[in-house]
């Protein structure tokens, strides 16, 4: 496996592989990694012949500072995860070279993703997510990038970006990992204790029981039910809200097919998201 830290020696290495008419794959990471990121790196191994994956935790995308001061970093872990999973290339690089002086920032209309959920509770959030990944994009033009179903929003705003910047990236949707009781893995699940962990669960719990429900009541009375269980745990709820995938609004009276049901909420000082899709596509 390749490490490289800097934009030049990577287009160097990467030209070298499309000059063989290689196909690059692209993972892109926060780092802290997890079987959730790897599911990505083997998918991203079975479609493409050279797999390439950045640890860079973005400081654009983070609106609440404390989170970003606390975002776990564990790069010796994710070094060994990634040579395992037999990734070809991994790229660190600094912020100064992702954000040198005179960096422009390029503007995407994400419409309803920037203005509900995560676009309502992360301010500025996505716009972060699109100009490092397009960032990215463009050192690396990659012919295919993965991103996780856990991240339902991301994974609209990226389809939104490439089509609005026309980038000849294809987006690949890869499902969510859990842990055997239903969490959704992730980075930020490092910061919780065993207990948390446990009483973490409801998450899933609450979706799941969301999915039963969805077979035979309204969507409004669905979301109040869930609201309602959820209400028993210890966590604290942020949002919980059902949307139809292609116009994101919200469902009252009826479903669509593809329905799907997103919440965040904190477990002690963590925030935690996960989402499933209540009426299959
Ligand atoms: P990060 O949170 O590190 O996640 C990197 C990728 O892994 C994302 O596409 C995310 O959806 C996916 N992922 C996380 N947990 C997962 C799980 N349990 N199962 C499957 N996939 C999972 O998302 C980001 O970083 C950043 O916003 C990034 C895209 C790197 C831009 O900075």
């Amino acid at each position: 496996m390749h490490r490289l830290y800097s934009i030049n020696t990577l287009k160097k290495h990467l030209q070298l592989s499309r000059d063989k008419g290689s196909r690059v794959g692209f993972v892109p990471t926060m780092g802290a990694l997890h079987e959730g990121h790897l599911a990505l790196v083997e998918k991203a191994k079975e479609e493409c012949d050279v797999v390439m994956v950045s640890i860079f935790v973005n400081p654009t995308q983070f609106n609440n500072t404390s989170d970003l001061d606390n975002y776990p970093k564990r790069e010796e872990e994710d070094l060994t995860l990634l040579e395992d999973a037999h990734c070809d290339v991994v790229f660190i690089p600094t912020v100064e070279e992702i954000y040198p002086p005179g960096y422009e920032k390029v503007h995407v209309e994400l419409g309803k993703v920037e203005k509900i959920m995560e676009g309502e509770h992360r301010p500025g959030h996505f716009n972060g997510v699109v100009n490092v990944v397009s960032r990215f994009f463009e050192i690396i033009e990659p012919n295919k990038a993965y991103f996780g179903r856990k991240d339902f929003q991301q994974v609209i705003a990226m389809k939104e970006m490439t089509k609005q910047l026309h980038l000849p990236v294809e987006i690949v949707a890869v499902e969510t990992k859990r842990f055997s009781s239903g969490l959704a893995m992730s980075s930020r699940n490092y910061r919780l204790s065993n207990k948390e962990l446990d009483q973490a669960a409801v998450v899933f719990q609450t979706l799941n029981k969301g999915k039963a429900w969805a077979e035979s009541y309204s969507p409004q009375i669905t979301l109040e039910k869930m609201k309602n269980y959820f209400s028993e745990s210890s966590l604290e709820l942020e949002y919980l809200q059902l949307v139809n995938p292609e116009t994101m609004n919200e469902l009252n009276q009826y479903w669509v097919d593809g329905a799907t049901a997103c919440i965040a909420a904190f477990c002690g000082e963590v925030r935690l998201i996960d989402n499933m899709e209540l009426v299959p596509m």
